[in-house]
């Protein structure tokens, strides 16, 4: 049966030129409100074939990006393999378990910056969300912020993302790989699995409650995705 653990594991290339514009517009929203800055230790889960990791460069001095996907993996440790500081792993999540963080060898309280950008809807339940932030939360420096972005919030909003990306595809010319897009969506199985496993949509109440039952602050960033019907948090101590 199609899941979103399969899908992600075995369809890297899709979206290509479309994912990558919309993680640039959130890389320069993150510069634009300061929170990337130089000096950083950056942990990004879902890291993909590195969209946000081009952005970094100037700003991180340690970086770790983890994925599902063997390929993305790999493209990444290819692109950066002339960065010493930046690190891509493999990570194994359990399906309607566990989101694989807790797994991940690495140490405690040493990330200033914990990015999560569009990856929790494709998660199967909000324990995993859960897990997610408590694993997270372990890793944070003491004035560390979790970014948890691109979350979708119901999923009648999806046109309207559509319709924005498709907006901005046109301005800045990159309509005809919208369209390769919404194709690659049809043939790749995306939509097929969005029907045996829909997104997950966690309300802004539901995530403030989880920050809450972690002892953790949370509030909604000011839009810093192209998805207009999509929340933004930034998290922290
Ligand atoms: C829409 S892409 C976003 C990629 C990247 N965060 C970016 O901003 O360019 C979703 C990514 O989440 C990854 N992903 C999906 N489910 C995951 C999971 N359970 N654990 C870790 N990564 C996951 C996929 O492999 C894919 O790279």
């Amino acid at each position: 049966m199609p899941n979103w653990i399969n899908y992600w594991s075995k369809n890297p290339r899709l979206f290509g030129i479309v994912m990558e514009q919309s993680t640039g517009y959130f890389a320069q929203s993150l510069l634009q409100q300061k929170i990337l800055k130089p000096g950083l230790r950056i942990l990004d889960f879902g890291c993909g074939p590195g969209y946000l990791t081009k952005h970094l460069t100037d700003t991180c001095t340690a970086y770790i990006g983890l994925d599902i996907s063997e390929n993305y993996i790999e493209t990444c440790r290819e692109f950066f393999s002339n960065e010493p500081n930046y690190q891509f792993f493999r990570i194994y999540p359990e399906p309607n378990k566990c989101s694989g963080l807790a797994k991940a060898a690495l140490a405690a309280g040493s990330f200033d910056l914990i990015i999560i950008h569009s990856v929790i809807q494709y998660f199967s339940s909000k324990e995993i969300v859960f897990d997610l932030l408590l694993a997270s939360k372990k890793l944070l420096s003491p004035h560390g912020k979790i970014i948890l972005a691109d979350v979708v919030t119901q999923d009648k909003g999806l046109y309207k993302d559509a319709l924005a990306v498709l907006r901005h595809s046109i301005r800045n010319g990159y309509f005809w790989s919208f369209l390769h897009f919404m194709y690659q969506a049809k043939v790749s199985g995306y939509n097929e699995t969005r029907k045996k496993q829909p997104l997950l949509s966690v309300r802004e109440e539901e995530i403030k409650d989880i920050c809450n039952q972690l002892t953790l602050q949370c509030s909604l960033l000011p839009r810093c995705t192209l998805q207009v019907s999509r929340n933004s948090y930034v998290i922290g101590f």
